[in-house]
């Protein structure tokens, strides 16, 4: 069956490597490169239309850290999938939808600040903007008869103990990436209880240590050319030292083979490479409590109501400027 293949943060690093990755074995699929910046992701499109002329590469603009932007992403695809039924053709979401999300912020540096919706903008990114991206898409990935999914990029960083159900945006705290990737892990295992029954399907996955835009953001360019070869011995020794983006997207790609109902949703899937480089997936049991999960899911959905609030408030506003403007 042809599926369709939404992924973000789809013009670099991992995310990039698997979309390379889903079109050479998949040249049928749909594919969806969702960015913010759009010169990056028409850079990221011609280059895998270079190696794949066949494929069906679309571009949608989407910054995460926004939730108006999110909104209209949701609207676009929406719109998308309408024109392509009412022309005639099959529309996008009768297929088997795979929603795939690889973003980031920054990984030791843990800076975080507040974003122009008032929130933590790493847990804004990493988070809350894939929320309201699904719950947005819900009636269309929910619909009777059609099996969905989403795939959250984590980390071996995702730590319990970064994490307070008091302040899930980790206002207060110093670990924010940490502290958003276990809330991801969290928020999967909490989807797939509430959503499983509609066709929804969640799963966690860790890429290992890649060499991307983020790792190069911690420690300038020439220190990691200079370390190379001893990362390359110490390989040998672990298997979470994955270091090519292809290598990292191995349990994403692997996750995209399986059937969503046969996975484990307290697993987190992760890539792995042997000391010769051959990659492959292992799933490892998250440290997951079920009544936090549920407490997070009850106050993103608040936080949702929120910001939905705020955003109508802010519209009315704008459309009452453009009432005294006109008058
Ligand atoms: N590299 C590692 O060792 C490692 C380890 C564990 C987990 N991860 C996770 O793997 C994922 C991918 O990271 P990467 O290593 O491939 O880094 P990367 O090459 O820097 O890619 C990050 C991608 O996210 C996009 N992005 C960032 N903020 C965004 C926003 N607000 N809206 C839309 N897109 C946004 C970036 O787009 P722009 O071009 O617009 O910035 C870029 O395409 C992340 O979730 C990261 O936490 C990576």
């Amino acid at each position: 069956m042809e599926k369709v293949v939404i992924v973000t943060g789809a013009n670099s690093g991992i995310g990039l490597a698997l979309c390379e990755r889903l079109l050479t074995e998949h040249i049928q699929l749909r594919l969806c490169l969702a960015c913010r910046n759009m010169q990056r992701a028409e850079a990221a499109r011609s280059a895998l239309l270079a190696s794949h002329a066949r494929a069906h590469v679309d571009l949608l603009h989407l910054d995460v850290g926004s939730a108006q932007s999110v909104l209209a992403a949701a609207r676009e695809l929406k719109a998308r999938n309408n024109a392509q039924s009412t022309s005639g053709y099959k529309s996008i979401f009768q297929r088997n939808v795979v929603n795939m999300f690889a973003t980031a912020e920054g990984l030791l540096t843990q800076q975080d600040r507040i974003n122009s919706d008032g929130l933590q903008e790493v847990f804004a990114t990493n988070l809350f903007g894939h929320f309201l991206l699904v719950r947005e898409l819900e009636p269309l990935l929910c619909e009777a008869g059609r099996m969905s999914r989403v795939v959250w990029t984590s980390s071996s960083n995702a730590r319990r103990t970064a994490f307070s159900i008091e302040d899930i945006q980790h206002a207060n705290g110093t670990e924010p990436y940490s502290s958003s990737k276990y809330a991801s892990d969290m928020l999967s295992v909490a989807l797939n209880r509430h959503k499983n029954s509609q066709g929804l399907f969640s799963s966690v996955i860790c890429p290992g240590l890649v060499m991307t835009n983020l790792t190069y953001g911690i420690l300038p360019s020439f220190f990691w050319t200079f370390i190379m070869p001893i990362m390359w011995l110490i390989r040998i020794f672990t298997n979470t030292f994955t270091l090519t983006p292809h290598n990292g997207a191995a349990s994403l790609h692997w996750l995209f083979l399986q059937t969503p109902e046969s996975l484990d949703p307290r697993a987190k899937y992760h890539s792995l490479t042997s000391g010769f480089g051959a990659n492959y997936t292992e799933p490892r049991q998250m440290d997951i409590d079920d009544n936090m999960c549920e407490l997070l899911y009850e106050k993103l959905l608040e936080l949702e109501k929120d910001i939905r609030r705020r955003l109508t408030g802010l519209n009315q506003l704008e459309c009452n400027d453009m009432n005294v403007c006109s008058t």
